[in-house]
């Protein structure tokens, strides 16, 4: 039975708002010492110039300097993202940086009110959305046959890695709503793509998964 104050079996989006509108304030911060498995991911999206990306779950958008350097000035970033508090971090920073070309959407990926096909996907340490098949059947929707999309996050590393598995858990109750699938997140997108890879770097803990559509 799932406790009405923390993560559950369920990806819930009311949690995950709360839980990410008292992280706004610090959450680049935290996530720095994840920024080369960000950079990694982002090679793997093999992006083309001029090429349209989804950063599911873009949070304050750290992925976006990144994704910019793939798609090129000519190219599209639409960011999704339920957190007014963390889409409010991410408009800051695209202000700052003077960066055109980014759209912002605030929706759950389920929700996004999303037009047209894109050419890539990202979902960097989206649990709960790698848990919830409606929102994985919306964005695959909205991709091109042929698109290009790769997971990132953290999952079980194996048993006798104690010391990982216990930062996995912490961070677990910490970041997602939705402790399911943690041996495995990757699942339910993998059964959705094709020529699927999974990486396993840093003792298993981390995971770097990336198919077709
Ligand atoms: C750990 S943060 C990752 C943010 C960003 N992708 C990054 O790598 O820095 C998880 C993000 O997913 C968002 N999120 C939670 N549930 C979501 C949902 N159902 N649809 C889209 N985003 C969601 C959270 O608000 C949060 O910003």
């Amino acid at each position: 039975m799932p406790l009405p104050t923390g993560p559950g079996r369920m990806p819930d989006p009311s949690l995950a708002r709360v839980q990410y509108s008292r992280r706004a304030g610090h959450y680049d911060l935290e996530l720095m010492p994840f920024e080369p498995v960000r950079r990694d991911a982002i090679a793997a999206l093999e992006l083309q110039r001029g090429a349209t990306v989804l950063d599911v779950g873009c949070g304050t958008g750290l992925s976006f300097e990144g994704l910019r350097q793939g798609v090129g000035a000519a190219g599209r970033i639409v960011g999704i993202e339920p957190s007014p508090e963390m889409l409010a971090q991410a408009r800051r920073r695209i202000q700052g940086r003077r960066w055109n070309g980014i759209e912002l959407l605030e929706a759950t990926a389920a929700q996004a009110p999303l037009e047209g096909l894109a050419d890539a996907a990202l979902f960097h340490f989206t649990h709960d959305v790698l848990q919830d098949e409606a929102a994985l059947d919306h964005i695959l929707a909205h991709l091109k046959p042929g698109a290009r999309v790769v997971a990132v996050g953290l999952q079980w590393a194996p048993a006798w890695c104690v010391p990982v598995n216990m930062f996995v858990l912490g961070a677990a109750l910490y970041s997602v709503t939705c402790l399911a699938g943690l041996d495995q997140p990757w699942r339910l997108l993998a059964a959705r793509l094709r020529d699927v890879r999974v990486r396993t770097p840093g003792f298993g803990g981390v995971y770097i998964a990336s198919g077709d559509v």
